[in-house]
């Protein structure tokens, strides 16, 4: 902020109390003559001493510099007398790929959400285009994603993806032909997986309550053993040959615990646990391993421990409160990652950013779990993992303040007990989606 734009001149409390328009919680002066104005908490009024040090702004743009949230914004909006939009609230694009099972269910969920949250909120749009690419379009026409469809998403700022899976399409097929035919060209490396106990829900274990199970699981998205290289011979043969060969760069490993080095930097406890399997796999496993420690260097306020990925799996059950940051490989995170969904209630919860961190194509956002065959059509999914999805791709966009009102509204329905079967409830999908957005509603009148 240059000199001239530095808010240094103060109200004078006299002028402030005959001047400020009011709200619920703040209030401001205006100088309509020198277009100054000034933004202040209700209770600071009675608080001579904090009144007479509030900063005069002398226009919007460096208030905004200084206080980019979205109560920042809603009070601006009230002292110009304008709409969001005309201070320039962004519209982001967000391709949604509802896909197979019970996808198209959750996605239309998090819509309902999300649109309830930008009309409540109304500081920023969001537009949603439907591509409907599922195992139903590979059935008809033999590809999940139409010839330009990758160009076509290129074109959004974030991708809002269902699952992708169906009954009659082998696996393989179907997670490569869309999921990962996205993931892998758009350089979504890093797979954030967050879990933890929402109030108002309980995790298996016992004596593990809200607040001692609250991970973020970092899983190489791009390599490893989920590089695609390998292949079969003699095929159908008895001595049919087939190799799934792992691959670990170490460009690969090392963006990716930076990454999560950071992500473990950010966070209050900046305690990273690398997860591998180095005893047994002596060559990509300790390329990790190294990797890990050199990169650490760069990182001297974070503790890092290492972990066998066996011995992981004990721990998470056993010691919950231990842990706070993991990286891990593909397959391993993976795996890892279901497991701590179930131990903080249910895999019907936890949401995964496919992100890449250069920003130079759109993330991929999904609840963790696949398309569910059993419950499809049921109407009973647990919405919640899309709700947190969509929350993630908030703060991604950089809603933050928008991405923790949502997930707070979430968590607050969960607390009066409106769940879905996997939580131990009766509610079905509409009755949770309901909570939520009357959840949301009340954000209008706060
Ligand atoms: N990212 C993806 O698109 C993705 C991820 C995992 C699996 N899959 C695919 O999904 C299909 C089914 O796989 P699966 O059965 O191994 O895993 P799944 O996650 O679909 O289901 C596992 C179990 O969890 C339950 N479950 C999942 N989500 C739930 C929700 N929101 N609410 C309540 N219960 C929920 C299911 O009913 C089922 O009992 C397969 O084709 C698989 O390849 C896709």
């Amino acid at each position: 902020m240059s000199s001239s734009e530095r808010p240094t001149e103060q109200v004078k409390r006299s002028e402030m109390d005959n001047s400020a328009n009011q709200d619920a919680t703040s209030h401001w002066f205006k100088n309509p003559n020198a277009g100054q104005f000034a933004v202040f908490e209700k209770s600071s009024l009675k608080d001579p001493a904090r009144t007479r040090s509030l900063p005069l702004y002398q226009s919007r743009d460096t208030f905004l510099k200084t206080h980019h949230t979205a109560d920042s914004i809603l009070l601006l909006c009230k002292v110009f007398n304008m709409s969001p939009s005309a201070l320039g609230a962004k519209t982001y694009s967000i391709a949604a790929i509802p896909a197979d099972g019970i996808g198209p269910e959750v996605i239309d969920a998090g819509i309902t959400a999300l649109n309830a949250l930008t009309d409540t909120l109304k500081t920023f749009k969001l537009e949603f285009k439907n591509y409907d690419w599922s195992s139903e379009t590979y059935k008809k026409t033999g590809k999940y994603i139409p010839d330009g469809g990758l160009e076509e998403l290129k074109k959004h700022d974030a991708i809002f993806f269902g699952a992708v899976g169906a009954p009659d399409v082998p696996d393989h097929i179907s997670l490569w032909g869309l999921r990962l035919a996205i993931c892998q060209p758009f350089q979504q490396y890093a797979n954030v997986r967050p879990t933890r106990v929402f109030r108002g829900t309980e995790s298996p274990l016992r004596n593990c309550n809200t607040g001692d199970l609250d991970w973020v699981i970092i899983r190489e998205n791009s390599e490893g053993e989920y590089a695609g290289q390998g292949g079969r011979s003699h095929t159908g043969k008895p001595w049919e040959v087939a190799t799934e060969v792992s691959i670990f760069s170490r460009h690969g490993v090392e963006r990716t615990i930076r990454f999560a080095f950071e992500t473990a930097q950010k966070r209050p406890r900046k305690l990273l646990t690398v997860v591998t399997k180095s005893n047994a796999q002596r060559n990509g496993m300790v390329l990790w391993d190294e990797v890990a420690k050199e990169v650490a260097a760069d990182f001297p306020d974070v503790t890092v421990d290492k972990m066998l990925v066996d011995a992981m799996t004990t721990r998470m059950v056993l010691n919950p409160k231990s842990l706070d940051t993991i990286v891990a490989t593909n397959l391993h995170a993976d795996i890892l990652s279901d497991l701590a969904a179930a131990l903080a209630g249910s895999i019907g919860i936890a949401p995964t950013s496919n992100l890449d961190p250069t920003r130079e194509y759109p993330s991929m956002f999904e609840p963790i779990h696949g398309s569910a065959f059993d419950i499809t059509g049921k109407g009973i999914s647990n919405p919640v993992a899309t709700f947190w999805t969509a929350a993630e791709m908030l703060a991604w966009l950089g809603e933050e303040e928008a991405s923790k009102q949502l997930l707070n509204c979430v968590e607050n329905v969960c607390e009066k007990g409106v769940l879905t079967r996997d939580l131990g409830g009766s509610a079905n999908t509409k009755e949770v989606t309901d909570a939520v957005v009357e959840e949301i509603k009340k954000l209008g009148s706060k």
